[in-house]
């Protein structure tokens, strides 16, 4: 048996509820942005998901706070730029951190004790601790919700990877488990990538046998 919940008798704070709970693992978008005066932002974000391979591109979905844009929504909306640092299980206290609310013009590195490292296209910095940068430039926003709670999806090319050197062999294979990402679950709940598992999508025809349609 299953409950079914629809979405319009629902208050915003139980339609929130549901969307992080129930579209779980994922993944963790640390990101830096500057704003016009080149100040740096970072904060974690979880509405985010990679969106096409060819281009290559990301999406990411950032919310408002007070009904203003949050800070990185503001500094991206402003540049066009971001960079995505991938969170591991040794940063996550620092990630959560950088989650609070501070006001604009604190510097989040400073009080995580991160240290910038210039990215190579964009001008927010990269975060040297963390072990996957993606430097990235907007192609597409779509504005979400409604006054107060409006939120950018912002779909962005990638410009440059960095990978530490240890986690990627000469065939770009990243070491899933050295890597040791972890994941936002519900609410304040994380989850850990250390007992990764291996399947290959079956060829159809071992699956049904080949013949004539059965239906
Ligand atoms: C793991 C994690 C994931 C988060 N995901 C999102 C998200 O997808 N969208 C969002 O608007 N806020 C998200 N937040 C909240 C922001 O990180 C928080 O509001 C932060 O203060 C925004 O900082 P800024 O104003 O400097 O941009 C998340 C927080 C955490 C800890």
């Amino acid at each position: 048996m299953h409950v079914a919940l629809d979405p319009t008798r629902l208050t915003p704070e139980q339609r929130h509820k549901l969307t992080i709970g129930t579209i779980v693992p994922r993944p963790i978008a640390w990101t830096t942005s500057v704003d016009a005066d080149g100040r740096v932002n970072l904060a974690p974000f979880s509405y985010f998901m990679g969106c096409h391979s060819y281009v290559p591109a990301l999406a990411i979905s950032i919310g408002s706070r007070g009904g203003q844009p949050k800070d990185t929504r503001a500094n991206i909306e402003a540049t066009g730029e971001l960079v995505v640092n991938m969170v591991t299980e040794d940063l996550a206290e620092r990630m959560n951190l950088t989650a609070a609310d501070f006001p604009p013009g604190i510097d989040e590195l400073a009080v995580a004790g991160l240290t910038p490292l210039p990215s190579a296209v964009v001008r927010p910095p990269r975060i040297a601790e963390s072990p996957i940068h993606i430097e990235c430039r907007v192609m597409h926003t779509l504005h979400l919700g409604e006054p107060p709670r409006v939120s950018a999806l912002f779909v962005a090319r990638i410009v440059m990877w960095h990978i530490r050197a240890d986690l990627v062999d000469a065939e770009l294979k990243v070491d899933q488990a050295a890597l040791g990402a972890i994941a936002r679950m519900g609410g304040p709940m994380y989850s850990r990538t250390r007992d990764p598992f291996t399947m290959k999508i079956p060829d159809w025809r071992s699956v049904v046998p080949p013949g004539p349609p059965t239906s």
